[in-house]
Order: C-alpha cells, then structure tokens, then sequence
C-alpha cells in the first residue's frame, strides 16, 4: 500500500499545482488552510436586561449545563460572594472579554452568542435564609410513572447554563467560571449537548434530534410568550423579570427506534420525519388536525406525541428549548444519546406538570424514550449595570 508520508508528499504535490483545492481530510490543504473571513466568532448578546440571556434568545449550537452544589456551611454571605463573581465574568465573557482571573485571555475573543444563564435550586432558599422569598413552583416534580432517574443527574443548588456557537469558548466559560468558586462549591454534574452546526442550516431552521425528527416547532405564541414565560413579580416582586426552568435528560432507545419502519415512526409523533409536517398537512407550520380521518381512521392517532402534548387551554404551555447528547456508550451499548430536554416557563405547576402528567399516562414515544435526569430551576432576574445577579438572596 502507499505510505503515509508518499501520501501527504503526493497530496502536496497536487495542491502546489493548484489541484485539489478544497480537499481536506489528510491532504495538504488541511495542513495550510487558506485564511478565510471569520463569519462569527464575534458575535454578542447581550448581557444586561430585564431578563437573563440564553431563554428566548436564538439556541447557539452547543450548550454546557453545570450542576453544582452549595458547600456545606454556606450561607447568604457564601452565595453573593459566588453570583458576585458570575455575574462580573458573565457581563464580561458574553462581551468578548477576558474574566478578571482569566488565565486563557486569549479564549475570551469569540463569544460567538456566548450567553451564560443562572439558576437557583430549592434548597438554596433554605441556605441563604430566604425562605419567604422561594418561588411556590420551586420543589421538585411529582413522581411521574415513566421516570427511571439516575441521582446522577439530580437536583443541584446552582445551575450555569453556558450556550455558543464555538465548543472551545464554552469549554472556557465553564472553566472559568467554576474555577473562579471552586473552594465554594462542588461540581455534581456536567451535561453537554448540541444542534446542527452555525451555517449547516439556515438561520431559525428548526432543531433535528437523534431521533432524525424535526424538534422545536411548535412554541407559545407571541401573544402569549411574555406572560407564558416571564415572572411578573406579582407574587415574588423580586422575581420579577426571572422565568423557570426544568431540565430533563431523556435518553433515547435508538437501537430499538432504528426497528421502527418509517411510517410507525411518523405516526408515533404524528409528523413526517422529511420537514416535520403535522401528517394531516403539508409544510412544518401547518397547525395539526386532530380531527382528520383517512380511510375511517385518524390521521394523527390519538396516542401520538404531539396529540398527547397538544396544550388543551391557554396555560399548559411553555417555552421548549432543547439540545442532543451523544457520550460514549457503557458496556455493551453502541450508543447513549438522548435529548437534554428544557422547558423553560412562569410557572412550572401551572404549565409543566400538566403535559408531562398526560405524557406519562400515555405517549406512542415513550417505548423509546426514559426520563433519566431531572432537576428544576429558578432562573434569576436579568440585572443591568453594577447590579448583581439574585442580590435579594444575599444582601
Ligand atoms: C412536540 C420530540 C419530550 C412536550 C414535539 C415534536 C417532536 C418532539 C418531534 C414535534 C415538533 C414540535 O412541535 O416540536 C420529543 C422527543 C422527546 C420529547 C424526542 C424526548 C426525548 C417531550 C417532553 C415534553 C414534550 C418531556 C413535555 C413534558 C412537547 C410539546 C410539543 C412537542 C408541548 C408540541 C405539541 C403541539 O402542540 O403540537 N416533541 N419530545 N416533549 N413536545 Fe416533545
């Protein structure tokens, strides 16, 4: 066979001769890429607002979630200190600039739509001494039938959702930010996930997960997205201006759904694997018809995912905003993939619960889906200038 180095001396060869041009995988072209114009890697959001960045602004393709715990002893004092510090590096990170104890400046430069979004879990309320101030939906989810958790990937006190468009600058932003606390905290849990690569698709095309379906189309209404997702400080007035969120990691059978033909496929969800179509119409955004027949039976079954889901009035709804995972495989599996399910909301008993109720009675999906991880959040208030993230928690 040919050898490795005759190889690239060949390739090269070629490429000097201008032939080739673009090939990539072990060619010369590879080794002395022509530069090319940086699409990207600057862009920022906004950090500073009424509400956190990384709910309602545009997924960015990957997402590093960071479920961390309170060290023992911690109190009010403790918690300002970290969100002190998070929310300095945040307002900075996000803006394309190093953190104070930054010791990678130069990872800093790309942001690209780097948000990073706080949470707060149930028991830090208790820790701070705030009790009086938790939110009511704050506690953890009933017991559903279909869970199978893993405490791997339980509750934690805090949660940083970090989110851009560049792996390297999320790997950055977590290290920093739980290297700047780490004589606070500990970390409990790391979930990584991801969407189509920035410029694989067109910009707003819906999300695909593992499952090859078409996930995300189907969101609250701009008539009702504020009220449906934001707190309005009605009950908590320090809250107002936070939403909540909740994380489940739902892993996915795919050696079992690979068994699956294509059309059980289509009729377990109710919409076409090719554009995410309803199957009782022809293009993504079409609303469903539950009530269609064909040949005397429903076009979508009554036990599909999206039948089963649909909201049945102005309240059951929320905010889905989710992200693939694909970690290595244990044992003997050749895969452990699945979906970090976020459903991001005012009011979790109100909204949440009760889709995930009728899901767990009945849902064609979930012979090929478990619930493994679960956890819930209070995502703070947005802050502006000089403010600090939660500061009624700690001052
Ligand atoms: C819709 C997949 C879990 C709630 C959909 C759609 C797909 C999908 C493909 C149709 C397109 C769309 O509107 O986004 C999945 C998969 C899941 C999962 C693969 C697990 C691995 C969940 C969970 C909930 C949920 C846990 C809530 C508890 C919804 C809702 C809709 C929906 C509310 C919109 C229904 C409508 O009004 O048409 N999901 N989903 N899904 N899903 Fe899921």
């Amino acid at each position: 066979g040919i050898g490795r180095r005759r190889f690239l001396a060949g390739a090269a060869g070629l490429a000097g001769l201008g032939v080739g041009a673009g090939v990539t995988a072990g060619g010369a072209a590879a080794l002395r890429p022509a530069p090319t114009e940086c699409t990207f890697g600057s862009e920022t959001v906004d950090f500073h607002g009424d509400h956190q960045a990384g709910v309602t602004t545009t997924p960015p393709a990957h997402v590093t979630y960071v479920g961390v715990d309170l060290v023992p002893g911690a109190n009010a004092s403790v918690l300002g200190g970290i969100l002190g510090i998070w929310t300095d590096d945040a307002a900075r990170l996000t803006q394309g600039r190093p953190s104070l104890s930054d010791a990678e400046p130069e990872l800093a430069r790309l942001p690209a739509r780097l948000t990073v979004t706080v949470g707060i879990g149930e028991r830090v309320f208790t820790v701070a001494d705030k009790e009086k101030l938790r939110p009511t939906w704050l506690r953890p989810l009933p017991a559903f039938g279909i869970d199978k958790l893993d405490p791997k990937w339980g509750q934690t006190d805090l949660l940083v959702a970090i989110c851009s468009d560049d792996p390297m600058t999320v790997a950055h932003t977590v290290r920093v930010m739980v290297n700047a606390v780490r004589t606070r905290i500990r970390v409990r849990w790391v979930q990584r996930g991801f969407r189509e690569s920035r410029g694989a698709q067109a910009d707003g095309a819906t999300m695909r997960n593992l499952m090859g379906q078409v996930d995300g189309t189907v969101q609250p209404d701009s008539s009702l997205h504020d009220s449906l997702i934001w707190d309005d400080g009605s009950a908590q007035p320090w809250f107002a201006g936070g939403t909540s969120l909740v994380l489940r990691r739902i892993a996915m059978d795919l050696d079992g759904w690979a068994e699956l033909d294509r059309r059980g496929r289509e009729l377990t969800v109710g919409r076409r694997l090719s554009d995410g179509a309803p199957l009782s119409g022809t293009s993504e955004r079409d609303d469903p018809d539950f009530t269609a027949i064909k040949n005397g039976l429903p076009v979508i079954p009554a036990s599909a995912h999206v039948a089963r889901a649909r909201r049945t009035g102005d309240r059951d709804r929320f905010l889905r905003r989710a992200y693939n995972y694909d970690d290595p495989p244990n044992g003997a599996a050749i895969s452990d993939s699945g979906l970090l399910f976020a459903a991001f909301q005012r009011d979790i008993d109100a909204q949440f619960v009760p889709v995930q109720r009728r899901l767990a009675e009945h849902d064609a999906l979930n012979e090929w889906t478990v619930p493994i991880g679960s956890a819930v959040y209070a995502i703070l208030p947005g802050v502006r200038e000089g403010e600090v993230l939660g500061s009624a928690l700690h001052e």
